[in-house]
């Protein structure tokens, strides 16, 4: 039988679970700080909520299967979609603007390659019904505050920002056929995955012609905001609205984070206006965090037209990242304390010890059976556990325990009510 799980899927051992939750807890605690509320939604979907027809990569991705009714479910790809929906289901209830997370397991049938899987989990933060690039803010600064809640700084990851907005105003400018904006758009999201060669293959296919392809590749040559002005109309509400959240990032104290991008176009067909991604400052991975503003998807999947901004961030990338750097995971504490007795005669006293101990949130582990000290301090040792309590027919008898630290090898009798105080100081 083949043990291995099924291809881009991921077992989690308990070590794994240590940085999982690790990084689970680091999402909640900002998306906490930052006003966020928690959502969920169903992990299967009909698969007509995904499907979206644009072209998008995501949408050949797609795990589709038909229940026992003949109806035909996904796994969903992401979150965005669900999101919409629920809002939609309670549109005259809710108040807006309103903030929400979620922490889902996502499902993308990909090719194998570093930083992307078959499965993955993702936090997202998204802001409904607000217009103003505040919200974007307000995501880009929850998502910079994750990062460096686990240690990364400026100097290790940025978020690049481009807009959807400003590229369609400067395509128009250069007089570029509009009807091609989307395929344009999801083509160039490819840059820097694939050759610039098969790029321009996929434009051609669509049927731009060579002429309006080699114009598009010299747009991308743009390296900043002040080109852009020379470029076009400063009454452009797409430029104006970019520099307002840049000045926006700057009240932050977000300087150091951002830069302008005018590659950063986004691989779902959704987004509308700014749009970025997080990537490490080497460029060796792929994006860690990436989102932006759709303002058409509630009014795509049938409801009412509701501005909204949103970003994503796996729990993939961010891992080899860390790794790479040989960033200390600060995991949260394994079980710490082991009790361990001796023989069957010493075992009911075990328990109550253990249960003494465990009383008071301590968390700790108890020996099943009776062993003897080698084995029990070289187990001790493979697990890291910080003490041992041990528990003989002598300690029974007085009514003690031996208490090893295995940090420092020293081994004391302490008295049952002095327990607390050695191992919890
Ligand atoms: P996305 O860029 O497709 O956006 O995914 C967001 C993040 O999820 C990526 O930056 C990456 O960290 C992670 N991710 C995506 N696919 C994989 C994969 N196959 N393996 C590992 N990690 C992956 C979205 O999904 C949008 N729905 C985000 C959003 C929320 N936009 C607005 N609100």
């Amino acid at each position: 039988m083949n043990l291995n799980p099924p291809q881009g899927m991921r077992d989690f051992y308990p070590e794994d679970m240590l940085f999982r939750n690790y990084l689970f807890d680091k999402w909640r605690e900002i998306s906490r700080i930052y006003g966020f509320e928690e959502f969920d939604a169903p992990i299967v979907e009909s698969a007509d909520l995904f499907r979206r027809k644009s072209g998008e990569e995501i949408d050949e991705q797609i795990y589709v299967f038909k229940d026992k009714g003949g109806r035909e479910l996904a796994l969903r790809p992401e979150l965005t979609p669900s999101l919409a929906r629920l809002i939609l289901s309670r549109i005259k209830e809710l108040h807006f603007p309103l903030r929400w997370f979620g922490i889902v397991q996502c499902f993308r049938y990909e090719r194998a390659q570093k930083g992307r899987k078959r499965e993955h989990y993702q936090w997202n933060v998204d802001i409904i019904g607000e217009e103003s690039p505040i919200a974007e803010s307000e995501v880009i600064a929850a998502a910079v505050n994750v990062m460096t809640g686990l240690g990364m700084t400026s100097r290790d990851f940025k978020v690049r920002i481009g807009h959807r907005g400003i590229l369609h105003d400067i395509l128009k400018y250069h007089e570029c056929e509009m009807k091609y904006f989307n395929q344009i758009c999801l083509a160039l999201d490819k840059r820097g995955k694939i050759a610039d060669e098969a790029i321009k293959e996929m434009l051609k296919s669509d049927g731009l012609p060579e002429s309006e392809i080699q114009k598009i590749f010299k747009i991308m040559e743009i390296r900043n905001i002040e080109e852009i002005e020379s470029i076009i109309d400063n009454k452009s509400t797409s430029l104006n609205n970019l520099k307002e959240l840049f000045n926006l990032l700057e009240i932050y104290n977000l300087k150091d984070f951002i830069e302008f991008d005018i590659g950063i176009i986004r691989g779902l067909a959704y987004y509308t206006g700014i749009v970025f991604e997080g990537f490490d400052v080497e460029r060796k991975y792929r994006a860690i965090f990436g989102g932006g503003r759709y303002n058409n998807l509630l009014q795509n999947l049938g409801g009412k037209d509701l501005p909204a901004v949103g970003l994503g961030f796996g729990d993939v990338v961010i891992k080899e990242l860390l790794e790479y750097k040989n960033m200390e995971l600060k995991t949260n504490a394994k079980p710490d304390i082991a009790i361990a007795f001796l023989s069957d005669n010493e075992r009911d006293f075990a328990i109550k010890i253990a249960e003494l101990i465990r009383k008071k949130g301590i968390s700790t582990d108890l020996f099943l059976k009776p062993e003897k000290p080698k084995k029990i301090f070289s187990l001790c040792n493979k697990m890291k556990k910080r003490f041992v309590i041990l528990i003989g027919e002598n300690e029974k008898e007085t009514g003690s325990v031996t208490i090893k630290d295995m940090n420092s090898g020293i081994q004391e009798e302490v008295a049952i009510n002095d327990i607390i105080k050695k191992i919890a100081p």
